[in-house]
């Protein structure tokens, strides 16, 4: 072991790294200058760690975990249940955006929640004299991917299963559950654990098993496939709540907006809630959190800003998280036309200084273009990245495919833009506007689709990861304290992106920016 590598010796590295790059930033912000990602990059330090051992958990606030680093944002082109389902199968999580009514974003969240289960607290459950073409309806229209259902009396007590089996051997539609159900039901007692359910599932070849309290009433559900997947460890990669569900966030506006939504979601385990505003550090974001903070067991992150006394007084006020991030988005014209905003590296590093005091995680909240931003966006102080366009365009993102010269596209509009002001109390509130003449701080466009969701990320985290290992950073933690930056020029630009070719063979990480 050198000296340096010793643990004294390494900590004694750290400070001086972390010391460094604070002269960097200072040096630059004493001149009234702030940064962003194309005005900078990472230098290459000493690695002791293999790509393979590089470990990029990290968090979204101090209680939700990630294992990737990666937010689909809160935007009606991005983030819905499909989307916010694939992203935490991939470790990440989904924000599910305002632009639907309380309810339906209640029941988004519920259809992540629901997608995957260790235990289904609280399973949907029909009255025996539901028919079972009501039932199907139902299922349509909620969009269940699920097949069993539970049948209960009056009395809301267990009186028998709806399986698979069932429907597909019911011919007749018009009859009511309890004609249709199975009635021989093995049940087990609320306190059972996942291993016992998988045994008691196994021995009895069983694919439920409801959970029954001793008045006979529902009190939870174990279903086969869900315990087999999660025992099996096939989903070790997915960000999961302590239930085994997929984890999920919803973004919510302030005062009653907040709390009629919040009441809902919390109903439905959200994991968090974003209150998520244009100037987050205004009175009705802080009253509002402190409200919810008050009433809830839930964590609230709060944005967006872009200055650090903005960060201090949320950090203050009880958020568990902030999302920094005022004008780099790629829909967005807040800093053309209000004429605000400071460039995104600046504002993360200035912000993630102070809320480090407090131990509130700090997310990176757009201007991405390439993967080589993530690192740079954690290496100035971010826990996470929120990416937009990064993920619009996928296969699981919301919106209609547009073709344009022999090229498909999907509509990606940012949440201020004219259109989706124009439709959605949401969007107006996000940029605190009434309903006439609107002054949109957002543009509407398209862009090229990019496949799935799994592939675009596998080249995210790749570059992720390769950053890692050229810095000689093992973890995000060590990314965040030992990343050290220089700034370049036009012509470093230029140098850092091909040139000087005639590009014949896309690659599926780089596409050269109109
Ligand atoms: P992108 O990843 O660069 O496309 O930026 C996405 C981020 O831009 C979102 O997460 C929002 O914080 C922000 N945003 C969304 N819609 C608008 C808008 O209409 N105007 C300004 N910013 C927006």
């Amino acid at each position: 072991m050198t000296q340096n590598e010793s643990p004294s010796g390494k900590s004694r590295d750290k400070r001086r790294l972390v010391a460094k790059r604070d002269g960097f930033f200072s040096k630059i912000g004493n001149q009234g200058i702030a940064l962003t990602y194309d005005d900078v990059r990472l230098t290459t330090g000493y690695a002791s760690i293999l790509p393979d051992n590089i470990n990029i958990e990290s968090k979204f606030s101090k209680n939700v975990g990630l294992k990737i680093p990666i937010v689909s944002a809160a935007m009606d082109t991005v983030t819905e249940a499909q989307m916010a389902i694939e992203i935490a199968k991939l470790g990440g999580i989904g924000v599910i955006h305002k632009n639907f009514s309380s309810q339906e974003q209640a029941a988004q969240v519920a259809k992540v929640k629901y997608h995957l289960n260790g235990l289904i607290e609280k399973p949907i459950c029909f009255d025996e004299n539901t028919s079972i073409g009501e039932i199907l309806a139902s299922r349509q229209e909620k969009d269940f991917g699920f097949h069993s259902f539970l049948i209960i009396d009056k009395d809301h007590r267990l009186t028998g299963i709806l399986t698979k089996n069932d429907f597909d051997f019911c011919e007749d539609f018009s009859l009511r559950a309890k004609q249709v159900m199975t009635k021989r039901v093995i049940t087990a007692s609320p306190g059972i654990g996942l291993r016992e359910a998988y045994r008691v599932m196994k021995e009895n070849k069983k694919k439920a098993i409801p959970l029954v309290n001793n008045a006979g009433k529902v009190a939870g559900l174990y279903t086969f496939s869900d315990v087999k997947r999660i025992l099996s460890g096939d989903s070790k990669s997915f960000n999961v709540d302590k239930n085994g569900r997929l984890r999920v966030a919803a973004a919510i506006g302030v005062y009653d907006d907040a709390f009629e939504r919040v009441e809902k979601l919390v109903r439905e385990k959200i994991d968090l809630v974003i209150i998520d505003t244009a100037h987050g550090d205004s009175k009705g974001v802080i009253e509002t959190l402190k409200i919810i903070k008050k009433h809830y067991d839930v964590d609230v992150l709060a944005g967006n800003i872009s200055e650090p006394e903005s960060a201090e007084r949320l950090c203050r006020a009880g958020a568990d998280g902030l999302k920094i991030g005022q004008g780099p988005g790629s829909i967005c014209t807040t800093r053309i036309i209000a004429g605000i905003g400071k460039p995104q590296v600046s504002a993360i590093y200035e912000c993630s200084k102070v809320a480090s005091k407090f131990g509130v995680p700090v997310c990176a909240d757009g201007g991405l273009k390439f993967s080589g931003d993530i690192p740079i966006a954690i290496g100035a102080g971010a826990h996470s990245v929120m990416m937009g366009n990064m993920l619009a365009g996928t296969k699981e993102s919301p919106g209609e495919f547009r073709f344009h010269q022999g090229v498909q596209y999907k509509v990606y509009r940012g949440m201020g833009s004219l259109g989706a002001m124009e439709s959605n109390k949401g969007s107006r509130e996000r940029y605190n506007q009434g309903k006439d003449d609107l002054v949109p701080e957002g543009m509407e466009g398209m862009v090229p689709y990019k496949g799935p969701l799994k592939e675009v990320i596998h080249q995210y985290i790749g570059g992720l990861k390769r950053g890692m290992g050229y810095v000689g950073a093992g973890t995000i933690e060590d990314l965040r304290t030992i990343a050290q930056f220089v700034r370049i020029t036009e012509a470093g630009k230029a140098e850092s992106h091909p040139h000087d070719i005639v590009i014949t063979r896309e690659a599926p990480n780089y596409q050269k920016q109109q």
